[in-house]
């Protein structure tokens, strides 16, 4: 017998799902989901074939040693490293394990979201779900795991019906990998401890992203940050629907990224022994976004951003450390450049390349060769140049970014630069290449109107470190002038800011396309890991809104943050659930009450 709980609307104020679906109906049934409730999938081509979840008690796992290289250490055997990305089989049946931690052990009693006298749905008479089918209905591209942007259809369909059957359909596995992460949103705890259920059935859902690329990029190098850390912050980028995590892995500061090849690169350039990332640190983390259908992309910045190799290869680096007039030579201390006319510099990143390259490809298709802030001047340290001269400098850096990016494309994978190298050094790049803009609309204008794919950024609205305050500290004698100690992108972006940028903005219609999505950016000179998870959440959700469901709403209007704001305070609890530091954005009162804590109201 089916049992129909009713909720009055009115007081169920939280309606689940970050980012909104594209099409989301819902009613107000409540339904539980019991551990046994079986999950059921058949991939396209062994349809009927049933894979049942046995239950697991270990947070992530591994579906297959298929990819793994088991090491033995004395008697001891423990995984090594994964060299391949998973298959899309495999991404699913973690993605249903995730989906059960997640109901099961990661939820919460939704309180805040209903007033004082709310009562919480009766645990008699329930009615549970039977089954939640999942299927897809085409055969996986190659390379699921690791797409070019476009290549995988993320969308899927959910139906969940007042009975208590579930399907979530999609055509690629890394649909379903979505379509679960939205089940899970679904469902709330009961506090009597009597398990998980929705008041929201029956639901239907087709959901579809709008851009192709959505993504945060880390800065491990400023400071650096466990591999639990990094984790935990893909982990939490997945549950946002995010599938990209640009790791900004060496910098001016430290070189944190272990390179067999050339070993004194970490061992001199990092801050500290073993605040580094071994290879199988490296693949591990490749491998572990993957599996959440989140693409790794490595960085290494080049030419600028490079001090930390001169600790161990004085001979590469130009304009070094120079002190005390390190403005006039980079953007940040400690100073230093690749060399632009050396063979000694083509030699060391030929085997740089040699030795990354090819442990990038098992789990990603592209590679980010930086190129932002780079200074003329410090050319003129250069002692093979010795000029700041543009039109002296311009072929040389020409010369740099095609060997480069000869070699990307050359191990299999497409170049992805920051936009100074099209747009100030004025470069010749290839059509593959994508070009990640981050000082103005008017940037990707351009990078689109010379026919480049783009990601958006701008640091007006998607630096996620602005606005803390100054990390330089100022002599007294000019500390008037800066008083009272701002950065340079203060004031701090609210989430509300973060939300209504729109990456198509200063985009003409006919070059949408080219803009691939966009990224939110944890640089990390004031974050570590103890500021980490408030300095990215919930802003980077915002952005991941804009960037899954697009910044106008169905109707063409820009999205409210009326409508935002409660679903955005649910989306905090289930991060903070799931572990993430995530920073509340408004007191319980306004989401207990509704419609009280806003200024203007139109429906
Ligand atoms: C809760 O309180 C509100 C306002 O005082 C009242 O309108 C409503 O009927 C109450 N609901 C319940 C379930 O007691
Ligand atoms: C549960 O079912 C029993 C028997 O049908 C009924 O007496 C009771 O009122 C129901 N409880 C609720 C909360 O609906
Ligand atoms: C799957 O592909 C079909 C055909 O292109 C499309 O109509 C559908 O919207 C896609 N998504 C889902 C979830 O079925
Ligand atoms: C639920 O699914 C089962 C098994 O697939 C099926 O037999 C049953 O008819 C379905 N019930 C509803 C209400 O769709
Ligand atoms: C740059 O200047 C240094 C020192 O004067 C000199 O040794 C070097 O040959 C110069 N390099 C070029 C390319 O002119
Ligand atoms: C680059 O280096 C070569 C060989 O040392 C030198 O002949 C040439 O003048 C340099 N080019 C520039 C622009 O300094
Ligand atoms: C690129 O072009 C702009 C505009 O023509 C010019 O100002 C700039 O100096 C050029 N940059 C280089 C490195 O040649
Ligand atoms: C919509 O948002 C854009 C920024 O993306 C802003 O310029 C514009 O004024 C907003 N329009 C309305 C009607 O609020």
């Amino acid at each position: 017998m089916i049992i129909l709980l009713l909720f009055p609307l009115l007081t169920s104020l939280a309606l689940a799902i970050w980012p909104i679906p594209k099409e989301y109906k819902h009613g107000d049934t409540v339904l539980w989901i019991s551990k046994d409730t079986s999950f059921e999938w058949a991939g396209a081509g062994d349809v009927g074939t049933l894979k049942v979840q046995p239950s697991r008690n270990f947070d992530f796992r591994t579906t297959s040693n298929a990819h793994v290289t088991i090491q033995v250490e004395g008697n001891r055997r423990r995984v090594k490293r994964y060299s391949e990305a998973p298959t899309g089989d495999e991404m699913i049946d973690q993605a249903i394990y995730s989906a059960k931690q997640t109901i099961f052990k990661k939820n919460f009693v939704p309180w805040k979201f209903h007033p004082r006298n709310w009562t919480e749905p009766s645990t008699e008479n329930r009615t549970y779900i039977s089954t939640v089918t999942v299927q897809v209905l085409q055969d996986d591209p190659e390379g699921i795991a690791k797409p070019l942007a476009g290549t995988v259809d993320e969308s899927y369909a959910l139906e969940l019906s007042e009975g208590g059957n579930v399907s979530i359909t999609a055509n690629s596995s890394v649909g379903i990998v979505r379509g679960l992460v939205t089940f899970t949103q679904l469902f709330y705890k009961h506090s009597g401890g009597g398990g998980a259920y929705t008041p929201l059935a029956p639901v239907t859902i087709f959901d579809v992203p709008v851009f192709q690329h959505r993504g945060i990029n880390l800065d491990v190098a400023r400071n650096y940050f466990s591999i639990k850390d990094i984790e935990r912050t893909i982990d939490a980028a997945a549950y946002n629907k995010m599938n990209r995590f640009h790791l900004h892995v060496t910098d001016a500061q430290s070189w944190p990224l272990e390179i067999p090849a050339l070993p004194e690169l970490s061992a001199k350039g990092a801050y500290r022994p073993g605040l580094t990332y071994t290879p199988d640190d490296f693949a591990n983390l490749q491998y572990y976004a993957s599996m959440q259908g989140v693409e790794l992309i490595t960085e290494i910045d080049m030419p600028g951003h490079t001090s930390s190799i001169a600790l161990s290869h004085p001979e590469l680096i130009a304009a070094y450390n120079i002190q005390p007039d390190w403005d006039t030579y980079c953007a940040e201390p400690p100073c230093g450049t690749l060399k632009l006319n050396s063979t000694k510099v083509t030699d060391f990143l030929q085997q740089l390349f040699n030795d990354l390259l090819p442990r990038v490809l098992p789990f990603s298709s592209y590679f980010h060769t930086g190129g932002d802030e780079v200074n003329k001047n410090a050319y003129l340290k250069d002692d093979s140049v010795n000029s700041s001269e543009p039109a002296i400098l311009q072929p040389l850096m020409q010369k740099f970014i095609d060997s480069n990016h000869d070699q990307v494309r050359a191990a299999g994978l497409t170049p992805i630069v920051w936009e100074e190298m099209l747009l100030d050094w004025n470069l010749t790049l290839g059509a593959d290449v994508v070009v990640q803009s981050w000082q103005s609309d008017k940037a990707l204008a351009q990078i689109v109107a010379k026919g480049h794919k783009a990601l958006a950024g701008n640091y007006n609205y998607w630096y996620l470190d602005c606005g803390k305050g100054q990390w330089l500290n100022i002599d007294p004698s000019i500390s008037a002038s800066s008083y009272p100690y701002e950065d340079y992108c203060a004031p701090f972006h609210n989430w509300r800011l973060a939300y209504a940028y729109d990456p198509l903005a200063s985009v003409p219609n006919d070059a949408h396309h080219l803009v691939l999505g966009g990224e939110a950016h944890m640089w990390a000179e004031q974050t570590d890991p103890i500021n980490l998870d408030r300095m990215i959440w919930p802003r980077g959700s915002a952005v991941a809104e804009v960037l899954w469901s697009g910044a106008k709403d169905a109707q063409g209007r820009n999205r409210s943050q009326i409508d935002a704001a409660p679903r955005l305070s649910e989306m905090r609890e289930r991060l903070v659930a799931r572990g993430i530091g995530a920073e509340p954005i408004q007191m319980p009162y306004c989401t207990m009450e509704g419609m009280v804590c806003q200024l203007g109201y139109q429906p």
